[in-house]
Parts: structure tokens; C-alpha cells; sequence
């Protein structure tokens, strides 16, 4: 039994962000730590020009305010997504916010995107200089915003020079009137006023990161068909699917928390985000990558996600179930999955099984 085993009922029986608290505190200190990860060319990937020495990445939301970037990519991953930043700091909703589900392995939040707002955050990013590693940015608007897309320009703006790449997140559904940004002429508009934004701050930093979209796991197939077009034509690096949902599976019924409000993540959601993975995959064939998230809590996971149609994989909720040794692991494990299947890279596995996702 590791060490997190054995501290994992002590941590459960702290609230949910108490203990986030606690696990953000114990990166920064340096008492987390994990052995090496190993190095594989077989799991290297260069992807918008970057380069990734492995396609595990933490998905945005546990670091939310750039607090731990490179202790995070000291875990094993490949890339570590800070955020959502938005322009002015915000507390979110109202305590209690997040419930575990813990029979399930998966997290219903309503958090509504509380962070520090840019100008801490850049500070931070300011202060880790040019250090080696892909942080990309996660920038969205403010509850009080009268003008969204203006909110992401201002994102992009502010961390132009230091965002490995940017993700506009336009999937939480904790901020109302969000997700109606997935529309297609209100995402041509955004993404008009986005591309816009990078050109005015390319003019002063030609540093040029890529721009990611991220989506949620509650689309109809004629939305999936809507965005995708948009997201074909426009210049966008790639597509992260999926946010939480505001599904809830039958098997969470009469559980205590699963009727809260809010986005459910964790395994749950494991096949209806990778489902939808695949329906983007099969929209956008090649033109686009895709980065597959939601529910992963194993290489067996990460190995489905590549093969509906992602290049790189990313997950949150894994980490409170399985703790920090979890990144690591799942590159173990996909080293070994490349070795027992004679596989030559990872790359070979990306849609190899979309048609059985779909
Ligand atoms: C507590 C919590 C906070 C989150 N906050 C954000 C956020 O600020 N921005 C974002 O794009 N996604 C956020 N997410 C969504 C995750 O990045 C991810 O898309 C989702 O949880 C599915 O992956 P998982 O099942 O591996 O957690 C959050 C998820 C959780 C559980």
C-alpha cells in the first residue's frame, strides 16, 4: 500500500476543498513528490509545435490561479493546464461547492469559476520565467462580465507571452449564459474576437502560442456537427473534449450528493465524454487534434481516449481517487501497453477504434 492509501481516509474525511487546499499546499512545499517518470520517444508528440514528452496532462481546475505549474509536471505529466483565469478576481459560488461521490470515483462541482483573476496568476507565471515545460492557460469570463468575448481578449492579452498555449474555455456550466458561447455564430464571433487578440498581442511579442477550444459532453449530434465546422475553418490548434456534464447517470440516483447542482466529473463520465470524443473525431477527421478528458483513472483509460481519436489525454479527477503517483502510472502503463502490443508509438493508436466509440 502507498503512502497515499494509507492517508486517503484521513484526507476524505476533510472537506472536499480543505483538502485541495491542503494537496495545493503540500506540491508548493515539497513534501508531495513521486519517483521519476520514465522517458519514452515512443510517447514524444509534437502538436502545434509543441512538443510533449508524454500526452498525460492535468486539466484545468486544480490549479486554478498558476500556483503549482512545475511541481504538478514534477508528477509525471507531459503538460499541466493552469485556470480558468478570468480577467477580475471572483469568489464563486456559495460553500458547499464540491461533493465527492466516492462509491463512483467522481466530483459534482459548482465551484463558478473562483481564481485570483490575471493579475496574480501572470505574476506567478512572470516569476517562473522561461523554465522548461508546456503550461497552457485556461482563460474565461466573469459572472459579472457584460461582454464575454471581451474577457477572453483580455486573457489572451495579459498571458500572451508566457501561455505555452491558450484553451478557451467556453464549457463550464457553473457560469450561466457560458456555454451558449458553443453556438456557432456566437463561437465564429468569439473566436473572431480571440484571433484578433492574438494578432494586436503578436505585434509587441511575436511569441505566437496555439489557441485550444474546450467543449462539453452535453452536445447533440447536430451541435457536434455545428461546432465542428466552426472549429475546421477556423485557426484554432485543437479541440479539448470534454468539460463535466450535467448529466447524471442513472446509477448516481439516490445517492446523497447525486442530485447536486453543478458539473460531474470522474468515471462516470469516462464514456459519455469519450463517446462524444469520438463523434468529434469522426466530424473533424485528422485536421484537427483532438485532447481527450473526462473520467480518465488508468492507462486502460488514457489507451480508449486515444483510441476514439486523442492525441493527448488530460484528467483531474483521477488525482483525488488515486493520488499523485497516478500520472506516473499511467505513463508506466502505456509503456507497457506499447511493448506487449508491438506498437511503435503512441501516435498509432489515435482513432484506430473511433468507429466503436461512436
Ligand atoms: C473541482 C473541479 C474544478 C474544475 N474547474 C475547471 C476550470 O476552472 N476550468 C475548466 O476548463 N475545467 C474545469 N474542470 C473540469 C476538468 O478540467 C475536466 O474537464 C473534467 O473534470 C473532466 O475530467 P476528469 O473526469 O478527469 O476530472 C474542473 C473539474 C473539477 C472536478
Amino acid at each position: 500500500m502507498g503512502l497515499f492509501e494509507l492517508v486517503r481516509p484521513a484526507i476524505f474525511t476533510m472537506a472536499p476543498e480543505p483538502a485541495h487546499e491542503l494537496s495545493l499546499k503540500g506540491l508548493e512545499s515539497g513534501v508531495v513528490r513521486v519517483p521519476p517518470v520514465p522517458q519514452d520517444n515512443r510517447l514524444v508528440q509534437t502538436l502545434a509545435g509543441l512538443t510533449f514528452q508524454n500526452p498525460i496532462g492535468l486539466a484545468a481546475g486544480y490549479d486554478k490561479d498558476a500556483r503549482v505549474p512545475d511541481e504538478a509536471l514534477a508528477l509525471g505529466f507531459g503538460f499541466t493546464e493552469v485556470g480558468t483565469l478570468t480577467p477580475l478576481p471572483q469568489t464563486g459560488n456559495p460553500r458547499p461547492r464540491v461533493f465527492r461521490i466516492v462509491e463512483h470515483k467522481a466530483v459534482i462541482n459548482r465551484l463558478g469559476f473562483n481564481n485570483g483573476g490575471h493579475e496574480k496568476a501572470l505574476e506567478r507565471l512572470k516569476r517562473r520565467g522561461g523554465q522548461s515545460g508546456i503550461v497552457g492557460v485556461n482563460i474565461g469570463a466573469n459572472k459579472s462580465s457584460k461582454d464575454f468575448p471581451a474577457d477572453y481578449a483580455a486573457g489572451i492579452k495579459a498571458f500572451h507571452g508566457l501561455a505555452s498555449y491558450f484553451t478557451a474555455n467556453i464549457s463550464s456550466p457553473n457560469t450561466p449564459g457560458l456555454r451558449s458561447l458553443q453556438g456557432g455564430q456566437a463561437l465564429e464571433k468569439l473566436l473572431e474576437i480571440i484571433f484578433t487578440a492574438m494578432d494586436e498581442a503578436q505585434e509587441t511579442d511575436c511569441h505566437s502560442p496555439p489557441v485550444f477550444l474546450k467543449v462539453a459532453p452535453d452536445l447533440e449530434d447536430g451541435e457536434v456537427a455545428e461546432i465542428a465546422e466552426v472549429v475546421c475553418r477556423s485557426r484554432l490548434a485543437a479541440l479539448i473534449v470534454s468539460n463535466t456534464t450535467l448529466d447524471r447517470p442513472g446509477t448516481l440516483q439516490g445517492h446523497v450528493h447525486g442530485e447536486e447542482a453543478g458539473g460531474l466529473s470522474g468515471a462516470p463520465l469516462m464514456e459519455p465524454s469519450t463517446r462524444i470524443l469520438a463523434k468529434f473525431r469522426n466530424a473533424i477527421g485528422t485536421a484537427k487534434p483532438l485532447i481527450g478528458v473526462g473520467g480518465v483513472t488508468s492507462a486502460k483509460d488514457a489507451i480508449h481516449k486515444m483510441e476514439a481519436g486523442a492525441t493527448l489525454v488530460q484528467l483531474y479527477t483521477g488525482l483525488v481517487y488515486k493520488g499523485p503517483h497516478l500520472p506516473g502510472d499511467i505513463v508506466r502503463g502505456l509503456i507497457r501497453h506499447l511493448d506487449e502490443t508491438g506498437t511503435k508509438h503512441i501516435s498509432d493508436m489515435t482513432g484506430s477504434k473511433t468507429a466503436d466509440w461512436v
